[in-house]
């Protein structure tokens, strides 16, 4: 089984974020999350295109875009050209699904699709053989540091569909209120991509931090 860290850098020194990115690179950490907010699909706003660009500049580690916007078929080519590797959009948003994965099958960016605590696993099974990974919120999107919602039955759900109709390959990601307590509860219910912010960028020892995200269960 693959585990993974993503860090948030939402909860990262933003005025010293290249010297952020390079502790999170000599400390373990597999891909960067990079959280975009519209101040409407979400109740806060947080940076966006000309921020990746610069990132993705400097380095080489994986970069995972997690878009909280409205309307994200309208900037699928944008932030593929900035460099995200990864781009994750909620199905609750106002575009069409559908339509956004053929935006994004038409770049080389990994496709992922997110849900919201409340949204059913039901409503992601449609598309869960045009994706990489599936992304199961466990806080309500908007901002780094709340508590953790456990979404085991989703999760297990997800994974469980998945099996079952041949996309074993399929990830899936937690976000919100993770860190070494709450990680082993996801993993165990079949998460494997774990996106960290102010558990991360709290401790003392990041290294040991990642380590203890992906101890053995
Ligand atoms: C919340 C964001 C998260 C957030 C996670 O809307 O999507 O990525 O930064 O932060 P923590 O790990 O502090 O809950
Ligand atoms: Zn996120």
């Amino acid at each position: 089984m693959i585990d993974l860290v993503s860090a948030s850098i939402l909860s990262s020194d933003l005025l010293n974020l290249e010297s952020e990115i390079r502790k999170l690179e000599k400390n373990n950490v597999d891909w960067i999350h990079f959280d975009v907010m519209d101040g409407v699909f979400v109740p806060n706003i947080s940076y966006g295109i000309p921020v990746l660009a610069q990132i993705s500049k400097k380095t080489d580690l994986f970069l995972d875009v997690h878009l909280m916007i409205t309307d994200p078929l309208k900037y699928i080519t944008q932030f593929d050209e900035a460099g995200a590797d990864m781009i994750t959009f909620h199905v609750e948003s106002a575009s069409d699904t559908m339509e956004v994965i053929r935006a994004l099958k038409q770049t080389e960016c990994h496709i992922g699709i997110a849900v919201k605590p409340n949204t059913p696993a039901e409503d992601v099974f449609p598309y869960i053989g045009y994706a990489d990974m599936i992304l199961v919120m466990t806080v309500e999107p908007g901002f780094g540091g709340q508590s953790f919602m456990d979404m085991s039955d989703k999760i297990r759900s997800i994974r469980e569909y998945a099996d079952k109709n041949g996309y074993e390959e399929l990830l899936i990601q937690v976000d919100g209120g993770i860190d070494d307590k709450t990680a082993p509860i996801v993993r165990s219910a079949g998460a494997e991509v774990l996106v960290s912010g102010s558990y991360l960028f709290k401790a003392e020892n990041m290294a040991e931090a990642v380590g203890k995200l992906k101890e053995e269960i």
